[in-house]
């Protein structure tokens, strides 16, 4: 496995090997096997693996968050360097690396950036969708692999793809968790004990949702979930919302769903200060 910081070393590594196009994994790094399971699925696939590690500044919307999230650089590289092949290759860029001057693209994608995350975090797909650009350019993948936890994300993605990089295939990996149900997720390092001991609750609600969704209506559902949630100590529930899955529409009745949709129950909450996502899809009827 090679380490690059810079631009200019994956074009000279390109040059060298002769490879077919990589397979890309993008991260923001303190991976976990949700990570790993990416970057399996990628090696199964792909010629060459590259793995990006960058905490991208732009899609943070509250500086407090990225100051605090996790950066594990060396345990990162070992867990990689356990998995990856000869001339597969972690990027690891500077911040100046992808953004030379500041980028001022506005991404607009529609419905699709307006509603749960997007409402939530005003300006973090604007974010994503810069950074993922960036090192798409730099890149140059055959495909990408991204989790279906950060559904709207993968969503998003797909819609920048299909706009402006059609070369490139979007795989979606399935959502890996711990044996409690929690999604895992580069956050879940930052819990305190006693929220980790009862996060698995946050699966079991959805587990219980779409136990319950073909007979009970969208508001009914809401309820249950916010009375689950507010009923955890130190838990406090952002939203929750039934979703169409292509363009994520969040339904307020069962009547407005269409037979050859797909449906996601998709649910954001705070367990201390430690902000958490996670969904499940549904069949409604
Ligand atoms: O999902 C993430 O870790 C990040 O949003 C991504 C796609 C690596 C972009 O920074």
């Amino acid at each position: 496995m090679k380490v690059f910081t810079t631009t200019g070393e994956v074009a000279g590594h390109y040059l060298k090997c002769r490879c077919e196009a990589p397979g890309f994994v993008p991260t923001m790094g303190a991976l976990h096997e949700g990570h790993l399971s990416l970057v399996r699925s990628a090696i199964t696939k792909c010629q060459m693996v590259a793995v990006s590690i960058f905490v991208n500044p732009t899609q943070f919307n509250d500086p407090e968050d990225l100051k605090k999230y996790p950066r594990t650089p060396e345990e990162d590289l070992s867990m990689l360097s356990g998995v990856m092949r000869n001339d597969d290759f972690v990027f690891m860029p500077s911040p100046e690396e992808i953004y030379p001057g500041p980028d001022t693209r506005r991404f607009d994608f529609g419905t699709l950036d307006k509603v749960m995350e997007g409402l939530h975090r005003p300006g973090h797909f604007n974010g994503v969708a810069q950074v993922v650009s960036r090192l798409f350019d730099i890149i140059k993948p055959s495909s990408a692999f991204f989790g279906q936890k950060d559904f709207q994300q993968l969503t998003i993605i797909k819609e920048l793809a299909r706009r402006s990089y059609p070369g490139i295939r979007i795989v979606a990996c399935p959502i890996k968790r711990e044996k409690d149900g929690l999604a895992m997720s580069s956050r879940n390092k930052r819990l305190l004990p006693e929220h980790r001991e009862r996060a698995g609750e946050i699966y079991k609600t959805l587990k219980g949702v779409a136990g319950m969704a073909r007979e009970k209506e969208i508001d009914e559902l809401k309820s249950f979930v916010s009375d689950r949630i507010s009923k955890i100590p130190g838990f406090r529930l952002e939203y929750f919302e039934v979703a169409d899955g292509g363009n994520l529409t969040p339904l307020n009745m069962k009547s407005e769903m269409a037979d050859n949709r797909r449906y996601y129950a998709c649910i954001a909450l705070f367990a201390g200060e430690i902000r958490l996502i996670d969904n499940i899809r549904i069949s409604l009827r």
